[in-house]
């Protein structure tokens, strides 16, 4: 199958708007700024367009909303302009920029543009609004239209930063960054939208290991039997109700001089489709379970990046890839598992998979050496009703760690937001015959998901990503198309890439 991936170049220029050849250029709008000092010449190119349609109610300060201008004169070089509503409020200083640059650049693929400009405005640090507004870009342009046949190749090719180039900071440096990460968040979107008979474990395996191995991170794909060997029953126990063999996925980025410590591991869930298995789920919106592997996409997109950008700690990337199917081998409720670890675990709901195969795989992150740990996954139904689908759930310990993977979460504008965990809520896994049950009852079915995860994390700090609500977009919005977000690739990379942070 053919790419979903079209991400145009991105340079930086400092030249006057009026002086850019672009087909369109595009502008952030604050409230009611005044364009006038920054954009001089655009209110008379364009006939006063901006002042009369918010004279008139047609361009209103509400963030995503558009105002697309002609333009006219000789002293004006770009055809068209599209002002961009942006926020004046938010978490971190790009996230208006990102979010403004994206929905230029979804505006500039549906024009049919070749060549765009964004012009970052406001009060940011330069190197920061360069990368926010080169990841929004990037972002922006993507479009899953691989399984359409009346697909058209994507028009726009270059997209300009419009940035002071004499400020302080490598701003093509940092373009080329925003790039990087956005498309690294495009490669767990690719993965995401992947039908589950295209991506079966096997293909996510292959296809993961050129997206990584391209980027010189060094992979080693274990199939069943290394799975055996290693003892992981949770794994294979998922696995076994399908025809198609599980894999494990283990990446490896080894900076040449870098430090014996921290080795940050990346564990992301692997599910290519939930049917639930024997405790099956009903047929209504089954079809969306094939993102179950969100987690696994996003840790894949991350790794790519860190190879990319040179990451200066040491990653290692895990992830658990099976199908949860009710075949008649499949396990049965009450079946009792002995995880690699050696814990016993009474699968009580075989719809409760993702935490077996992670479970097995933390165990595994430690083995390796890892000295931190995050874990990101489509974990439960209750995360959603919890948190909707705006903020990711946040899960871990100590309160520093938690602290440090929600501010990288901040700086990537994906917000994730803390919910609780700990021995009170590993009380409500009680099992009767073995050391764990693996549901622990509706009410607090996040934390449960997260306490049955933390019993599996030993003492190493540890935090849970719960993206059953973040993963996938079913609307679409100004600034994003439909379908899987690739959430958490670019928190996941940043993390890596600021280990000075944490
Ligand atoms: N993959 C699902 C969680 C999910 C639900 C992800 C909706 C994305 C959208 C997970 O494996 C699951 O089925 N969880 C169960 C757990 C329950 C049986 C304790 C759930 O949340 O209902
Ligand atoms: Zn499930
Ligand atoms: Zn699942």
């Amino acid at each position: 199958m053919s790419t979903a991936r079209t991400e145009p170049t991105v340079t930086v220029a400092s030249a006057a708007p009026a002086d850019l050849d672009v087909d369109l250029l595009a502008l952030p709008v604050f409230g009611s700024d005044d364009l006038a000092q920054d954009v001089g010449g655009l209110s008379a190119a364009s006939g006063g367009e901006l002042a009369r349609a918010r004279a008139s109610g047609e361009f209103r300060p509400k963030p995503r909303e558009t105002l697309l201008v002609r333009t006219v004169g000789d002293g004006w070089r770009p055809p068209r302009v599209l002002h961009v509503a942006a926020r004046t409020e938010a978490p971190d200083a790009g996230a208006p920029l990102r979010e403004a640059a994206a929905v230029a650049a979804r505006t500039a693929s549906r024009l049919h543009v070749g060549r765009l400009a964004f012009v970052c405005r406001g009060d940011v640090d330069p190197v920061r609004a360069v990368q926010a507004a080169a990841e929004g870009l990037v972002l922006g342009c993507f479009e899953d239209r691989r399984y359409k046949s009346d697909r058209e190749e994507p028009t726009l090719r270059e997209c300009i930063v419009v940035a002071d180039e004499a400020a302080d900071g490598d701003l093509p440096a940092a373009a080329s960054r925003g790039r990087t990460l956005a498309a690294a968040a495009n490669v767990a979107r690719e993965l995401a939208g992947e039908p589950s008979n295209v991506l079966t474990p096997r293909v996510f395996a292959e296809r993961a290991a050129a997206l990584v191995g391209e980027a010189g991170v060094g992979v080693e794909i274990l199939d069943e039997d290394a799975i055996r060997s290693l003892g992981m029953e949770l794994l294979l126990g998922v696995a076994r109700g399908s025809s198609e063999p599980p894999r494990l996925l283990v990446m490896r980025h080894e900076p040449p001089h870098a430090k014996e410590s921290p080795v940050l591991a990346l564990v992301g869930k692997g599910v290519t489709f939930d049917t639930g298995g024997i405790s099956i789920k009903p047929a209504d919106g089954m079809e969306r379970m094939k993102e179950d592997m969100s987690g696994g996409a996003a840790v894949v997109g991350a790794l790519r990046a860190i190879g990319q950008l040179r990451a200066p700690c040491r990653v290692i990337g895990l992830v658990p890839m099976t199908e949860n199917m009710p075949g008649g081998r499949a396990t049965k409720p009450g079946d009792i598992l002995t995880g690699a670890s050696g814990t016993t675990v009474e699968v009580t709901n075989t719809d409760a998979e993702g935490r077996l195969i992670l479970a097995d795989a933390l165990w595994y992150a430690r083995e390796l050496g890892a000295t931190h740990l995050v874990d990101v996954a489509t974990l439960t139904g209750a995360c959603i009703v919890a948190l909707g689908h705006v903020s990711s759930g946040l899960f871990g310990r100590p309160a520093a760690w938690v602290d440090a993977v929600r501010g990288a979460g901040e700086r990537a504008g994906e917000s994730l937001w803390p919910l609780p965990v700990g021995e009170e809520y590993r009380e409500l896994l009680r099992s009767e015959m073995a050391d764990l049950n693996n549901v622990g009852g509706r009410p607090g079915g996040a934390s449960s998901a997260a306490a049955f995860l933390e019993a599996f994390a030993g003492d190493l700090p540890w935090t849970h990503v719960d993206i059953a609500g973040t993963a996938w977009d079913d609307k679409g919005r100004e600034d994003r198309a439909k379908g899987a977000t690739g959430v958490m690739a670019r928190t996941l990379a940043g993390l890596a890439l600021d280990p000075g942070a944490w």
